[in-house]
């Protein structure tokens, strides 16, 4: 069984997702650390008799300290995977690099599409048709590493941030929960720097179908970033 620690910072809908999926998922969670001591995530990890980890920012002396001991909090977890799911920490190089392959982000737009925060409010701004959300491997460039597969969805007459926000969250659940059982079976992988499933390289993301499978198949999107 695949070992998957999450990292988050707040809510952890996301990782309350992952945990309902785990038992037919193929992967434990087996560990959960947050940057906030206070984060409702840290209570569902609980319930799921998960062990937690907070590594509070506040109290270290600058980014590099921090990562230093969130790394430190990860050593023992032994984890074969890291899921950044709602965790709004920016990480050094250094721990990024030596995670590199092997953790994961979940963001909110169609990546490379509003990369950073305000996806949703950007994307109306930008009168986009669609908007969706993208999980890609963790590299040095922010929300920039290859992205592994999407989760596409219309922008409608009279949506807001809020309203965009609230529809997108579902997706998100089964979109990052779909990447997690790909990850963990071993079929997608991290090499030289491109995203590679089951030995051919991916020319453009997966796409979540109705079926919570991910195809193979390119999404039209209708302006660039
Ligand atoms: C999600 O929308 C995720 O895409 C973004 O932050 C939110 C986290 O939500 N990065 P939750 O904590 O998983 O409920």
């Amino acid at each position: 069984m695949r070992r998957v620690a999450v990292l988050i910072s707040g809510r952890g809908s996301n990782l309350a997702a992952l945990l309902a999926a785990a038992a037919t998922g193929g992967y434990e969670i087996c560990g959960v650390i947050s940057n906030r001591p206070d984060a409702p995530g840290l209570a569902l990890a609980r319930d799921a008799a998960v062990p937690t980890t907070v590594v509070d920012h506040r109290k270290h002396s600058g980014r590099a300290a921090f990562d230093a001991a969130l790394q430190d909090a990860l050593d023992p977890i032994a984890a074969d995977w890291i899921v950044l799911a709602g965790f709004m920490r920016i990480l050094t190089d250094a721990f990024v690099l030596a995670n590199l392959g092997r953790m994961v982000n979940i963001h909110p737009s169609l990546l490379p599409r509003y990369t950073g925060l305000h996806t949703h409010a950007r994307a109306l701004e930008a009168g986009d048709e669609l908007h969706g959300a993208s999980v890609h491997f963790v590299t040095p460039e922010l929300d920039g590493g290859p992205v592994i597969a999407q989760v596409p969805m219309a922008i409608l007459p009279g949506d807001t941030p809020v309203i965009l926000a609230e529809r997108l969250l579902p997706l998100e659940h089964r979109l990052l929960v779909a990447c997690v059982r790909e990850l963990t079976s071993g079929s997608i992988r991290l090499v030289d720097g491109k995203a590679v499933r089951s030995g051919g390289r991916l020319e453009f993301p997966l796409v979540l179908g109705d079926d919570d499978q991910l195809a193979a198949r390119t999404l039209a999107v209708s302006a660039s970033p």
